[in-house]
């Protein structure tokens, strides 16, 4: 594709194209690095491997002595749901449909599916977790690809210094930054009243993680401080939902709301349009757009959970996403909060509760990680002491945090959280 002399955004500055070009190189590394990881428990990392080496959908039983990998955010809980609605979240595509490069010719976001446009608005509308009208979609590749797309579009071009990328310790980390527009910078706190407005900070609220809820700690301290808000744990079955947000960027993805994580699909709600444009310029220069399959996908997945809440033909009450995966999420950490409270060499954070607009209800949040703490004598590194134990989980340190603490993922299949149960009752 070569643009075809359509407008695109703006134009790429001087050496801006060498700078985006490495950056995607270097994520393509690192998710290689990444994929390898994840699969080094099973077998040495070639091809076959990474098609094998994934426990059956269905989670048969693991041998007692599997070491089970819970450091990444995999979201395979939403299977059964997902199996369970069958056909009817069947996105059957003919050869012929979306050949074209482009979706939408005349539109900001050039390449965005009209019917994806209308289930993402759909769904916001539906959940009031944040407000989509007035603001402009920007579809990327996973929230990763947008992130690095807010970045690029926030970072000033004119200075010879990158500009800092900062977030409140613990943060999910984001060491690939590897651009010349910005770069990675640390603890959000460290910065407070000190030259905070030059820098961009990331606020992730449900924050990953801890699960706390957010607010910018430095954009407030001038009143023009740039932020990108990730919300993507902002739905109901993992916190209140207590009112519409309404951020200059708020990134989604698929992943956490549906569990399609596969589907590398996410979304931007951008206020300006300036900025949604260089966004989508980014996406333009990194991938020439978001996959079309990929969309039709999402499309059908978000409107089969929408359909589930109105009322309609037949009664959708078996293929009510939300209360799923709550009832899911309820159960996983009662059992995690009656393990932990059985071997008293764990803490977890406090629950937060609230009043939650959408079930209409008073509820606790249910975080997609658990922020375990090890309180054993002579454990330094919680992360090396329940490896000893089989599981493998990210270190605290890798989030600007305490090594004493641990990010478990909660939203893998039934089996492999059982285990985990299993293991962390029986450490004394
Ligand atoms: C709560 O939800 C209702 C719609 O169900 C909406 O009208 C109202 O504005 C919402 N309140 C907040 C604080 O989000």
């Amino acid at each position: 594709m070569d643009g075809g002399g359509k407008e695109l955004g703006r134009p790429a500055p001087s050496g801006g194209g060498v700078a985006v070009w490495t950056l995607v190189v270097s994520n393509l590394a690192y998710l290689v690095f990444l994929l390898c990881q994840y699969h080094i428990n099973r077998r040495r990392c070639d091809k076959s491997s990474v098609t094998r080496g994934r426990p059956d959908a269905k989670g048969d039983a693991l041998s007692p002595d599997a070491v089970i990998n819970l450091e990444f955010g995999d979201p395979t809980m939403y299977e059964a749901f997902w199996r369970e609605a069958g056909e009817r979240a069947a996105a059957v595509i003919p050869g012929w449909w979306g050949m074209s490069y482009f979706s939408n010719a005349g539109g900001l976001c050039w390449y965005l599916e009209p019917e994806l446009e209308r289930e993402v608005r759909r769904v916001h509308r539906l959940v009031g977790n944040a407000m989509a009208d007035g603001y402009h979609l920007v579809v990327g590749t996973g929230t990763t690809q947008l992130f690095q797309a807010a970045m690029y579009a926030l970072a000033p071009t004119s200075t010879d210094r990158p500009v800092g990328v900062v977030s409140p310790a613990p943060y999910y980390s984001t060491d690939l930054l590897l651009s010349g527009y910005y770069r990675w910078a640390g603890d959000a706190n460290a910065f407070h009243g000190d030259h905070g407005g030059e820098n961009i900070e990331l606020v992730v609220s449900p924050n990953n993680p801890d699960g706390a809820i957010r607010e910018a700690v430095l954009s407030s301290d001038s009143g023009k401080g740039k932020a990108i808000h990730d919300l993507v744990y902002y739905w109901p079955q993992y916190t209140p939902i207590t009112s519409p947000a309404a951020h200059d960027i708020m990134l989604f993805t698929m992943s956490k709301l549906s569990g399609h994580g596969g589907t590398r699909l996410g979304w931007a709600l951008v206020k300006d349009s300036d900025v949604a444009k260089k966004m989508v310029y980014f996406v333009y220069g990194s991938t020439i757009g978001v996959s079309k399959d990929s969309q039709l996908r999402a499309a059908k997945i978000l409107g089969v959970v929408s359909d589930a809440y109105e009322p309609g033909p037949g009664d959708g009450t078996q293929l009510r996403l939300f209360d799923f995966a709550r009832r899911r999420t309820g159960e996983r950490w009662r059992a995690l909060h009656a393990a932990v409270a059985a071997t008293g060499t764990f803490s977890l954070p406090d629950e937060i509760t609230g009043y939650c607009n959408f079930t209409k209800q008073t509820v606790a949040a249910y975080p997609a990680f658990a922020w375990l703490r090890c309180y054993k004598d002579g454990v330094e590194d919680c992360a090396e002491f329940l490896r000893g134990h089989g599981i493998v989980a990210r270190g605290g340190e890798q989030f600007g945090g305490d090594a004493r603490c641990v990010r478990v993922n909660m939203m893998d299949r039934d089996a492999v959280f059982n285990v985990l149960i299993q293991r962390l009752s029986s450490i004394t």
